[in-house]
């Protein structure tokens, strides 16, 4: 494989666990592991007595240190899929699997601890603490992670200058733009360098230069620190710098095709 995001061809190969029970969450061994694996996903709301299927079947594979961009029209499931692939919600059927470690076969506290360890989510809405400030907004990741409370601030600052907020720390949530808001999030999500980075229309709320700057960001945490970065958006000029790009249509994915990103 190139490394290329693609959805998985045919019926998930391989979904009998590759690696085996003897897997650890620290991730050892699993070093020639796709990043992200789902195979089979379906997901469906109750609603009013009738089932809405939003994911019926989707398979996906994505390279370490890639950028995989997600399109799909407002209410294809992008979100339920993100939330899927992070373990925050888990799907009626189908597993998936994060640099080997199958998160669908982790129990509540196991999938807290993995997603604490190694994966970074921005959410469509930031969800950020809004009694604390962006700093300790930022400093939580660490925090929950148990590393010495200086290195946390340090980071956590080094971090917030990073996404142009250096001069915002001390600022709640309700003190700051919703591009802001949204910066910090970003900020919260990254602060632990996960392997894995989810991000749900993370440039949704920023103006044209913000987005551009929040775009080489993620485009620059897959390239050099080998990050890989899954984004749902709707940006024409995100999607071009992806080094994949996939449609949820239906409630499963396939490649997008040129005309699909030239007309966004
Ligand atoms: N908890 C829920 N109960 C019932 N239906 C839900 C629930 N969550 C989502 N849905 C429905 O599932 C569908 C997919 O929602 P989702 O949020 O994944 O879409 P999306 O592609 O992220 O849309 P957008 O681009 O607007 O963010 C929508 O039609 C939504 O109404
Ligand atoms: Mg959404």
């Amino acid at each position: 494989m190139d490394g290329a995001p693609r959805p998985a061809s045919g019926a998930s190969q391989g979904a009998s666990n590759p690696a085996g029970a003897e897997e650890r969450l620290a991730g050892a061994g699993t070093a020639g592991q796709p990043a992200l694996r789902m195979a089979g996903i379906a997901k469906s709301y109750p609603m009013g007595g009738k089932k809405l299927e939003v994911l019926t079947g989707v398979d996906l594979e994505v390279g370490r240190g890639t950028l995989l961009a997600i399109l799909g029209a407002s209410g294809s499931g992008k979100s339920t899929l993100l939330h899927i692939a992070g373990g925050l919600d888990r799907p009626d059927a189908g597993r998936v699997w994060v640099g080997g470690q199958e998160l669908t076969a982790l129990g509540a506290e196991a999938m807290a601890r993995f997603r604490a360890a190694r994966l970074g989510f921005v959410f469509q809405f930031h969800h950020l603490l809004p009694e604390f400030t962006a700093l300790e907004n930022v400093m939580m990741p660490g925090r929950l992670a148990r590393q010495g409370e200086a290195r946390v601030r340090e980071r956590a600052a080094e971090v917030l200058w990073l996404v142009g907020l250096g001069e915002r720390l001390e600022h709640r949530p309700s003190q700051l733009s919703g591009g802001e808001q949204q910066r910090v999030a970003v900020a919260r999500a990254i602060v632990n360098r996960p392997e894995l980075l989810l991000a749900d229309e993370p440039s949704g709320n920023l103006d044209r230069d913000n987005a551009a700057r929040l775009h080489e960001l993620l485009v620059r945490l897959a390239a050099e620190q080998g990050q890989t970065v899954v984004v749902a958006t709707h940006n024409d000029r995100l999607a071009s710098l992806a080094s994949g790009v996939l449609v949820l249509d239906g409630g499963k994915v396939r490649p997008a095709v040129t005309e699909e990103m030239e007309n966004r």
